[in-house]
């Protein structure tokens, strides 16, 4: 059931966080999940949580901030770079793990993990240069891993918290979830205008169905995946 639904406008400013260059700087889809989990009483004090592929650490801090004990976990050198300079500045303490999946399943299982991945379908092969936002043909490079590992990266209790588009099939990351035994919610969604990402691609998304002609914003979604 739907707990709440948001608009862009309601998605929680960020602030300046340090970047690397190349490091993705936190956007409309890093404001609705921080959003989210800044207002959601169930995440606090003394719990354990990873933020999968963590970039400047913006998400990770969001989960710092209340109290809970964190692990940001990046690909990216540079990226883990970023957000140990902005975890220190503001004194939060946050553990960092060089690693994607495989490495945040080992380093587990959390209470709460939180990702907002790639999911932007690419009609080229992902790079280092593009690896925040490029997802494969469909989207889903990241998305179908992360829904197979969650039971893994969860305990018990635990619940997942990941944001993406509905160009990348938000009923199928449902229905991978629930191959897992994980039921979801939609807490949050935002119209956004396309970015310079999606606008440089438009010809591929449309021919491949992801957006109509005439389409000028895409739809972020916000999912909460619990046992
Ligand atoms: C869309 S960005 C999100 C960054 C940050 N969490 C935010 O919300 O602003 C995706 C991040 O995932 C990282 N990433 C991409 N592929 C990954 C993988 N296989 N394992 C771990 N991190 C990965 C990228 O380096 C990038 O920092």
């Amino acid at each position: 059931m739907t707990m709440s639904v948001r608009t862009a406008s309601e998605a929680r400013p960020l602030g300046r966080v340090f970047r690397l260059p190349g490091v993705y700087r936190p956007q409309e889809d890093t404001a609705l999940l921080s959003g989210v989990l800044a207002a959601d009483a169930r995440i606090g004090c003394g719990m354990r949580c990873a933020d999968l592929g963590t970039g400047s650490g913006a998400l990770a801090m969001a989960l710092a901030r209340t109290g809970a004990t964190v692990v940001a976990a990046d690909i990216s050198m540079r990226a883990l770079a970023s957000a140990w300079m902005n975890t220190v500045l503001r004194a939060l303490p946050i553990g960092l793990l060089r690693g994607g999946l495989e490495e945040t399943v080992e380093a587990g299982p959390y209470d709460v993990v939180v990702a907002n991945p790639p999911y932007v379908p690419s009609p080229t092969p992902t790079v280092r240069s593009t690896r925040a936002w490029d997802a494969g043909p469909d989207g889903r490079a990241m998305l179908d891993p992360l829904c197979a590992a969650a039971p893994s990266l969860l305990t018990r209790t635990g619940a997942l918290y990941l944001v993406q588009s509905t160009m990348s099939d938000v009923d199928r990351t449902r229905f991978a979830l629930a191959a897992g035994g994980l039921r979801s919610e939609v807490l949050a969604r935002a119209e956004i205008p396309f970015g310079p990402v999606v606008s440089g691609r438009l010809d591929y998304l449309i021919e491949r169905g992801f957006l109509a002609p005439g389409d000028r914003t895409e739809e972020l979604v916000v999912l909460r995946a619990t046992r």
